[in-house]
């Protein structure tokens, strides 16, 4: 089986295990990236099932339109049903490294505001420990390098993303070699920094489930 087969089986799975939880008023928070890609167009087979849907990118939000799907303001959603995205990397006990597309912040958000977050990740994604994937950090610009600094003085090592500027017009601090044991500490650690907007590590608010695919079929992981 390809990754690619995975992640389409991954994006079958999440769309059979939320199609039950769906109302004609649900709102579907969709992620970014290309495992969500296969998600969107396997949710399209079931859009007369629900409200519409809130988008963690610009780019999601273009290919739900596509489809036909309404993409809401967050602003105007106070409730979802479900979050459902993919992950750069998932340590087993529902924590994640996300980020690799951009989208962390925006992603956050809905996250935070679904009352069930789905992650959908191929077997590539599963690690011992968090860190080996660069842990993206989103930053207002103008603080660049004094946040790289206090980065450094957290024995993190920086690494500009250049010719990358997020849909919120930020650039992205990539952490690279981290071996990451105490991910809801380093989280919150990281955020305090000044003109964080926020970091990649999905701990404090992780997966509630996760669908992994192997070449066997997809694991359920609660
Ligand atoms: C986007 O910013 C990311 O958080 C993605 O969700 C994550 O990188 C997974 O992407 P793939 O499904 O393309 O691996």
């Amino acid at each position: 089986m390809t990754q690619d087969e995975m992640k389409l089986a991954v994006a079958q799975a999440a769309v059979e295990y939320i199609k039950p939880k769906l109302t004609a008023d649900s709102i579907v928070g969709v992620g970014t990236g290309s495992t969500a890609n296969f998600f969107i167009d396997e949710l399209a087979k079931i859009s007369h099932l629900f409200g519409g849907a809130v988008a963690s990118s610009e780019a999601t939000a273009e290919r739900l339109k596509g489809h036909g799907i309404d993409v809401f303001d967050m602003n105007s959603v106070d409730q979802m049903e479900v979050y459902v995205d993919g992950a750069d990397e998932f340590d087993g006990r529902m924590n994640l490294i996300k980020g690799g597309g951009g989208a962390l912040t925006r992603e956050k958000i809905v996250a935070d505001v679904a009352r069930e977050f789905v992650c959908i990740v191929d077997e590539s994604k599963k690690v011992d420990l968090l860190g080996n994937f660069p842990l993206p950090v989103e930053v207002i610009p103008m603080a660049r390098s004094q946040v790289a600094r206090a980065l450094v003085k957290l024995d993190c090592m920086p690494v500009y993303r250049e010719g990358f500027v997020t849909d919120n017009g930020n650039v992205i601090l990539d952490l690279e070699g981290m071996q990451i044991e105490q991910p809801a500490e380093l989280e919150a650690t990281i955020n305090n920094i000044v003109g964080v907007v926020t970091n990649g590590l999905f701990a404090r608010r992780g997966a509630d489930v996760v669908l992994m695919g192997t070449p066997n079929g997809v694991e359920t992981i609660s």
